[in-house]
């Protein structure tokens, strides 16, 4: 019923953080250190201004259909690849992806998904990325790779802001474990939050089904710091492009010459990006190194951009700067974390029709339109008014 109830992404956050575990939350929630660029990356929206055409004559509905990857969606948005979806909710990936195909839109795949590639290309029919953290072995990547073709993955995203992992102390301060450690602490937080506690102890058992259903899931980040590859170099990601030989992107783009760099190599995709905020504390908030990025690799290159993306307006903002298609990663887990897969279809139905609304009011009746005229409709505040 609270889920109904919901008139935007910061009210499916309330309800996730009343729900989940408080661990849980914290994990899904924070950024790294001070966590200046996870709040950056959100304001920075709110420093442009959306300059809007009127009398533009606009008969409804408007057409929200644009490519990724190449692959015609209904919608220039879609669920980013995010780790360890069923700590969220017992439906995990399964419930994204079929969100995802709700709404005829992408879907991402995390390597550290909790459900297995195979599940999800059965799951979802239309666009899907396969996300890779490069493993120190090679023929764990090849094997992933080869699993990701055969399940109907399109395209792949080459994460490259996470040689190391990120300091998030929110994560430390509760002694972060999934499953929960059931100490004194956590066993409180545990019986605090019923509903998740008992999703949670009631299904299948978690683990990291995408790489190795051998790994153990308990302390994420000792994980992923002995398994990651930090000397992964340009070099490698050539040989990564011959082995993928399909549309591919790196994952975490923040600066025009790397962008230009990657197009150089054979990516065929760049995507903006810094984590979620959760990997270099400060680093730039996305929307405002995108149009730099977009003047660098010029009109024909396809850009995704993520970070910081919670309104309609903000979605229609990346596209007028420069992104042909926009990810959000915390507003649909957010829903997860509320209310599984309805909660992520939600959470999509809301990004929708805001999008809806603000092209509309601003005069752009399509994806494309919004994109050719986006300069000149998007204005940043004077400083002097700040
Ligand atoms: C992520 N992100 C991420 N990225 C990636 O390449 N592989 C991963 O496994 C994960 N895992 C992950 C978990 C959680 C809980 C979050 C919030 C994010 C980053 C994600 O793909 C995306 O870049 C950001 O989430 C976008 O920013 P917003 O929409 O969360 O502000």
């Amino acid at each position: 019923a609270r889920l109904k109830k919901a008139v935007n992404i910061a009210d499916l956050r309330l309800i996730a953080k009343s729900r989940a575990h408080k661990m849980v939350f914290d994990y899904l929630d924070s950024g790294a250190d001070d966590e200046i660029s996870l709040r950056r990356g959100k304001d920075a929206y709110s420093q442009l201004e959306m300059h809007y055409k009127i009398l533009a004559g606009i008969k409804p509905p408007l057409d929200l259909r644009t490519k990724i990857f190449g692959q015609d969606v209904n919608l220039p948005f879609f669920g980013c690849p995010t780790a360890g979806n069923r700590m969220f909710h017992w439906e995990g990936e399964t419930a994204a992806a079929k969100a995802a195909e709700h709404h005829g839109t992408m879907y991402g795949l995390s390597s550290l998904a909790t459900t297995g590639i195979t599940e999800i290309g059965k799951i979802h029919n239309g666009p899907k990325v396969f996300q890779l953290y490069v493993w120190k072995d090679r023929e764990l990547v090849k094997e992933v790779l080869a699993k990701a073709k055969e399940g109907g993955f399109n395209a792949l995203a080459l994460t490259v802001d996470f040689t190391w992992y990120g300091n998030r102390e929110r994560d430390i301060r509760n002694d972060f474990s999934i499953p929960p450690k059931y100490n004194l602490k956590q066993t409180i937080e545990a019986l605090k939050k019923p509903a998740w506690t008992w999703d949670f102890l009631s299904h299948e058992p978690y683990t990291y089904a995408c790489i190795n259903t051998e790994v153990p899931a308990d302390s994420l980040a000792a994980f992923v710091n002995s398994q990651i590859m930090p000397e992964f170099s340009w070099k490698d990601a050539e040989w990564l492009l011959g082995e993928w030989n399909g549309p591919a992107a790196p994952k975490g783009v923040v600066r025009p010459e790397d962008a230009k760099k990657a197009i150089e190599i054979g990516f065929s995709t760049i995507w903006v990006s810094n984590h979620g905020a959760r990997q270099l504390e400060t680093s730039p908030a996305t929307i405002d190194v995108l149009p730099s990025i977009r003047e660098a690799v010029g009109p024909d290159v396809e850009i995704i951009l993520d970070g910081g993306v919670q309104r309609g307006t903000d979605i229609a903002k990346a596209i007028a700067l420069g992104a042909d298609s926009v990810g959000v990663g915390k507003p649909y887990l957010w829903g997860l974390a509320a209310g599984g897969t309805e909660g992520v279809i939600k959470a999509y139905d809301i990004l929708k029709k805001e999008l809806d609304r603000a092209m509309g009011l601003l005069g752009t009746p399509t994806v494309a339109a919004l994109k050719k005229e986006g300069p000149s409709l998007i204005k940043r505040r004077p400083i002097s008014s700040r």
